[in-house]
């Protein structure tokens, strides 16, 4: 399985541009975030362990996300093209996917922004309760007010986008941060994105680079 996983900080727009990426290329795009935010709606054994590492925007210890993520590709099919998004987050989640036998990373994209332009990004964004498409109150405003423009779910906030766990969200993406860019240097799969652009300067990047 050809597999790119998509590198960056907390609002740098990976699953705005992954999301694009399986609508209009047929890409399989896997977010940990909205798994665990999943498994914690509906309360199961991984959801019950990973909700308060979420509420305070720490990261869910790599034994558990391993096991989620892991038994998530042994199901997709050998020839589909992934997007991993918000995976690996530390060297030993990097190592652990190398060690698979069902995918190899072929690419990892790393996407940058500054960081006030973040803390704006991730306070601002509504997300819908449906569908779980992504929004800004002032960047990508939907078309009518507080309603998604794909399937007319409700829209809200997240409970980890308050700017105080938006700035322990940063934090913690700075401390594991250069481990994974030597990682993924050092295997010579690295590719540097600019996301401070609009969304659709940003996809044309990125299909010169995957395409
Ligand atoms: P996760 O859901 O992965 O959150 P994240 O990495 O913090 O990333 P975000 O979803 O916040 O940002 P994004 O880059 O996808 O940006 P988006 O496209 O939405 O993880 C949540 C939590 O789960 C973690 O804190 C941790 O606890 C846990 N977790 C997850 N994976 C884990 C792992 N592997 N290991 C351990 N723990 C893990 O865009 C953001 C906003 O900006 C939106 O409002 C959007 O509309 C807007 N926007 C997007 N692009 C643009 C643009 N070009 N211009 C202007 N605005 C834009």
């Amino acid at each position: 399985m050809g597999t790119i996983v998509f590198l960056g900080p907390p609002g740098s727009g990976k699953g705005t541009q992954a999301k694009l990426l399986a609508d209009r290329y047929g890409f399989v795009h896997l977010s940990t975030g909205d798994m665990l935010r999943r498994a914690i709606k509906d309360q199961t054994p991984v959801g019950v362990k990973a909700k308060g590492f979420v509420e305070r925007g720490d990261l869910v210890p790599d034994g558990i996300i391993i096991e989620l993520i892991s038994s998530c590709l042994s199901s997709i099919a050998r020839q589909s093209k992934v997007i991993l998004d918000g995976f690996p987050r530390t060297v030993a989640q990097a190592e652990a996917l190398d060690g698979s036998s069902t995918t190899e990373v072929s690419k990892a994209v790393n996407f940058t922004v500054p960081e006030d332009i973040l803390i704006e990004r991730l306070t601002g964004r509504r997300v819908c309760s449906k569908c779980g498409d992504s929004f800004h109150l002032v960047f990508i405003p939907p078309k009518s007010p507080g309603v998604c423009d794909r399937c007319h779910g409700n829209l809200v906030q997240r409970n980890d986008d308050s700017e105080r766990v938006v700035r322990n969200r940063l934090e913690v993406f700075r401390s594991q941060n250069q481990g994974l860019l030597d990682y993924y240097s050092n295997h010579r799969k690295f590719v540097g994105v600019d996301a401070n652009q609009s969304v659709d300067s940003i996809q044309s990047e990125l299909l010169k680079i995957l395409l």
